[in-house]
């Protein structure tokens, strides 16, 4: 009763984990399956290896965390090792996370994945933590997914910062370029100082927030994109703790729902929050399809 429909990408329940970082090996994409995820999004990969930012590059607050992790990851060419030897031995897809600076690294990076066994692409555009991959700017956002969108047949799911103002028209003018649908959001560009130390707490200074305190911001861009674009597909991220915050994600639009921060507490998340949205639908009587952007 929990299947989702992503984009025609079928999900045993709309639990998806969000890029960061787990998604980042054959064994943990399997440990993943195995704790009961509907989709796996790998850690956003670059053509070459990354080592990321200086450390610390993570602070937890009271209401979520803060980090300025710089998109360390392996490169492309590993990650698509990790997917093609995983891939054969897993029940769910996995959605290949892209962070390209330029049009032609979106290409190159988007048909390794899909040819080793990404399901969809998500193009991340709006890591708050790295210069030159920036925060969805407009046009270079357009150029990356027309050029994916001419390279693979796979759905093209675009990360959105939460500094996007006008979000009707950012998804609308990403959807005529070529995108299937949204990953909303991404984090929130934030800074800690440390007042003893009078300095930043984290190593690259400024960073992005993530966990509960972003979850209303992702509920309404939510709403915002479903209300713009009826049949886009929509993964909601940001603060999903339980399976009352999913739900509201759902009501808002989502057809799934991310999760990363609360992976904080373990993997037993995963089916704390399938187990909880199950015994909701059956106790109401009613279907995913029926609370899905059910919100006037
Ligand atoms: C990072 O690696 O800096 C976090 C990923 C992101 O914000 O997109």
């Amino acid at each position: 009763m929990l299947e989702v429909d992503l984009a025609g990408v079928k999900l045993r329940n709309p639990i998806v984990i969000a890029s960061g970082i787990l998604g980042i090996s054959r064994g943990l994409f399997l440990r993943l399956d195995r704790e009961g995820a509907g989709a796996v999004t790998t850690k956003s990969v670059t053509l070459r290896p990354r080592s990321g930012n200086p450390l610390p590059n993570i602070v937890e607050l009271e209401f979520g965390l803060v980090n300025s992790m710089g998109i360390p990851n392996p490169g492309i060419e590993l990650m698509c090792e990790e997917i093609r030897s995983a891939v054969p031995h897993m029940s769910v897809p996995i959605i290949g996370s892209i962070a390209p600076t330029s049009a032609e690294e979106a290409k190159t990076m988007a048909s390794l994945l899909v040819e080793s066994g990404a399901s969809a692409v998500e193009v991340n555009t709006s890591c708050p933590n790295v210069q030159d991959i920036g925060i969805n700017l407009i046009n270079k956002s357009v150029e990356l997914v027309r050029s994916i969108d001419r390279e693979v047949d796979v759905p093209i799911l675009v990360k959105v910062t939460p500094h996007v103002q006008d979000v009707p028209s950012f998804v609308r003018t990403l959807s005529e370029a070529g995108a299937d649908g949204f990953t909303a959001v991404n984090t929130l560009k934030a800074m800690v100082i440390d007042v003893d130390l009078l300095r930043p707490v984290l190593g690259g200074v400024v960073g992005g927030l993530s966990g509960p305190a972003v979850r209303p911001v992702a509920v309404r861009f939510i709403y915002e994109i479903r209300k713009t674009l009826p049949g886009a597909a929509i993964i909601g991220t940001g603060g999903v703790e339980n399976w009352r915050d999913a739900a509201e994600m759902i009501m808002a639009g989502a057809d799934a729902v991310g999760i990363g921060t609360a992976l904080r507490r373990g993997l037993k998340v995963i089916n704390e929050v399938t187990d909880g949205l199950r015994s909701f639908l059956i106790e109401r009587g009613l279907t995913l399809d029926d609370i899905r952007g059910v919100v006037p």
